[in-house]
């Protein structure tokens, strides 16, 4: 790859790339791709890979076999698309390996077997095929950060410059100062997507006006909390867009210094990402005097042990400089202390992956998305016994209800929703009767529940409220760093009294004692994780108080789940 010495030559590069695209797609052949990702791997998409290579070439079908990422539809790993000469590109779910021969002797026939497509990629139906747009999974989504997912080579970064990727880097770098590039994100009001839902705007604004120096710009790539899946997806289907919101993010601070801190469980995000940044240098959109523009960005890559606080932000930076991760009190705030004292400015991986498209259309543009306060797009993903598992992208306002019945196609047959647990192990439950609540930062939080990530679980009468709270609580004690005493011995003291209860020795007083701890718990601690630990737990005890009370007065599990229902004797702290 030649690197690049400016604007012109990039402008070249990218006519280059988009009319390869083109002809990718108009001339006669068949073009066949397989998604490549975390999800699909699981469900054998290498074995798809491998078994489509071997019968195109023993079947002499020229044909042009590549990799995409993940299209957020997990639940039809793997997943294969075939464009065939003369026909737009059609999405096959459920192509396992054994599915292979019998797809490619049909196609050879003229037969496109509608059955097992998801769709059409084009505007109308196709023989019988509809528009993917048109399936229930995508029907109410907004995708712009998934816009290309399952479309584009995540190892190809002229796959992502041919649809117009780093344009907005470019825009940014050449005709606009950094304060202008701070204001559009103030503009569009975007809200950090790791959880707090802090103003980025002001966040950079902040880190820009702390007068030392160097400055630090780092992406939470961390993800370590269950049921959450949405970073991993972003970095294995199109790092190159998260890396373009990290250079703009630099520009903006005027630092060279970007970090990249992923958690170490997800191989192929990471892996992909070090491919992103390598191929951006080799191109010379990283490393010193960018495109002859004067501005020069390095970035690293560190990658997690596993521990879960190493996503909050004091701890990642502790572990970027090689100490242990532990969360310490602010103030100081990262922007004026953070990476070696210095004004750093960390921003999850969705939130640096929203700013191209702030910046390419404008911040007003982004902020007329979604609600007055919560504006935008928000990727959320969905656990338990829903028809279409997977990553959606949706505009804020859509209601809870919308969400699990319209996007995630509600409960599999034979389930009835009992409830579902927000804000991933960080907030409360609602209740079925509670869903028709717009999904945004605001409308959540007298609930007792949280956007939070974007990690949602519905589950149904075959889960005890008093079991999945004490799982709730359980992983926070687990996760728990020790360092303040509250959350070291408040959270094994909860799972103590729910194993306590789950196991027919709970007492009447048990549920004020919860309370009571709790709040200490909450007031007392730290950091982040140890002041939400028990949400969860004191969500279920407000919505399913019924189901407490009987496992303590009648030594009954509705769902049968707890030790109680099985007469299995009493094992607490495991
Ligand atoms: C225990 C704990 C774990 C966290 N894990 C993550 C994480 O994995 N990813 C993330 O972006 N933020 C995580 N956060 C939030 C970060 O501390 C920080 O607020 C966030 O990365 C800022 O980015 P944002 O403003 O774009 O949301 C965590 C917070 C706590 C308390
Ligand atoms: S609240 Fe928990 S995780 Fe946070 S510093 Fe204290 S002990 Fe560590």
């Amino acid at each position: 790859m030649k690197r690049l010495s400016d604007r012109a030559a990039f402008e070249q590069y990218a006519a280059e790339a988009r009319a390869r695209w083109e002809r990718l797609w108009s001339e006669d052949q068949w073009v066949i791709s397989v998604g490549i990702s975390g999800c699909s791997i699981a469900k054998g998409a290498l074995e798809t890979y491998r078994n489509l290579s071997l019968h195109l070439s023993e079947g002499h079908i020229p044909a042009v076999l590549r990799q995409v990422g993940c299209g957020g539809w997990c639940f039809a790993e793997p997943f294969v698309e075939v464009k065939l000469p003369g026909h737009p590109p059609i999405v096959y779910g459920w192509m396992t390996t054994d599915r292979v021969p019998e797809l490619l002797d049909a196609l050879r026939r003229g037969d496109l077997r509608p059955d097992w497509a998801l769709g059409v990629r084009a505007a109308g139906a196709w023989h019988g095929i509809p528009p993917l747009t048109e399936h229930p999974f995508l029907r109410r989504q907004r995708r712009l950060l998934l816009e290309h997912a399952g479309i584009i080579d995540p190892e190809s970064i002229e796959d992502f410059i041919a649809i117009g990727g780093y344009r907005a880097f470019l825009k940014a770098l050449f005709e606009m100062t950094p304060e202008e590039v701070i204001a559009e994100v103030k503009a569009s009001n975007l809200r950090g997507r790791g959880g707090a839902g802090f103003p980025t705007g002001i966040k950079w604004e902040s880190g820009r006006r702390t007068p030392a120096r160097p400055k630090y710009v780092v992406v939470n790539s961390h993800e370590g909390e269950p049921n959450v899946f949405k970073d991993r997806r972003l970095l294995e289907s199109n790092p190159h867009l998260v890396l373009e919101g990290l250079l703009i993010g630099c520009y903006a601070l005027e630092t060279p210094c970007g970090y990249n801190y992923i958690g170490g469980e997800h191989a192929l995000a990471l892996q992909r990402f070090q491919r992103a940044v390598e191929q951006a240098y080799e191109l010379g959109l990283l490393g010193d005097d960018i495109l002859g523009s004067g501005f020069s960005c390095h970035v690293r890559i560190r990658t997690g042990g596993g521990a879960y606080i190493c996503g909050e932000g004091s701890a990642l930076m502790y572990a970027i400089m090689g100490q242990r991760g532990q969360p310490r009190t602010k103030p100081p705030r990262s922007v004026e202390e953070g990476l070696w004292r210095r004004p750093t400015v960390l921003n999850n991986t969705e939130t640096f992956a929203s700013i191209p498209a702030i910046i390419q259309n404008g911040g007003s543009w982004y902020a007329s998305l979604g609600t007055k306060e919560s504006t935008g797009t928000k990727l959320v993903t969905m656990q338990g016994p829903v028809k279409y598992l997977g990553v959606a992208e949706i505009e804020f306002g859509l209601s809870m209800r919308e969400l699990i019945f319209d996007v995630f196609g509600g409960l599999r047959e034979g389930y009835r929703l009992k409830g579902i647990q927000t804000g991933g192990v960080s907030a409360g439950p609602l209740r079925e009767d509670e869903l028709d609540v717009p999904i945004d930062f605001e409308a959540l939080t007298p609930l007792g529940a949280m956007v939070g990530s974007g990690g949602f679980v519905a589950f149904d009468e075959s889960v005890c409220a008093v079991d999945f709270a004490r799982y709730l609580v359980a992983f926070s004690r687990y996760e728990s760093c020790g360092k303040c005493t509250p959350c070291r011995l408040g959270t094994p003291a909860l799972v103590e009294i729910l194993d306590r209860i789950r196991h027919g020795f709970g007492r009447p007083e048990d549920l004020d004692i919860i309370q009571y701890a709790s709040k200490h718990i909450i007031e007392l601690s730290l950091c982040g994780l140890g002041q939400v630990a028990p949400m969860p737990l004191l969500g279920m005890l407000e919505r399913f108080r019924d189901e407490f009370i009987e496992h303590i007065t009648e030594r009954r599990c509705r769902a049968g789940v707890c030790p109680i229902a099985a007469g299995e004797p009493l094992s607490v702290g495991r």
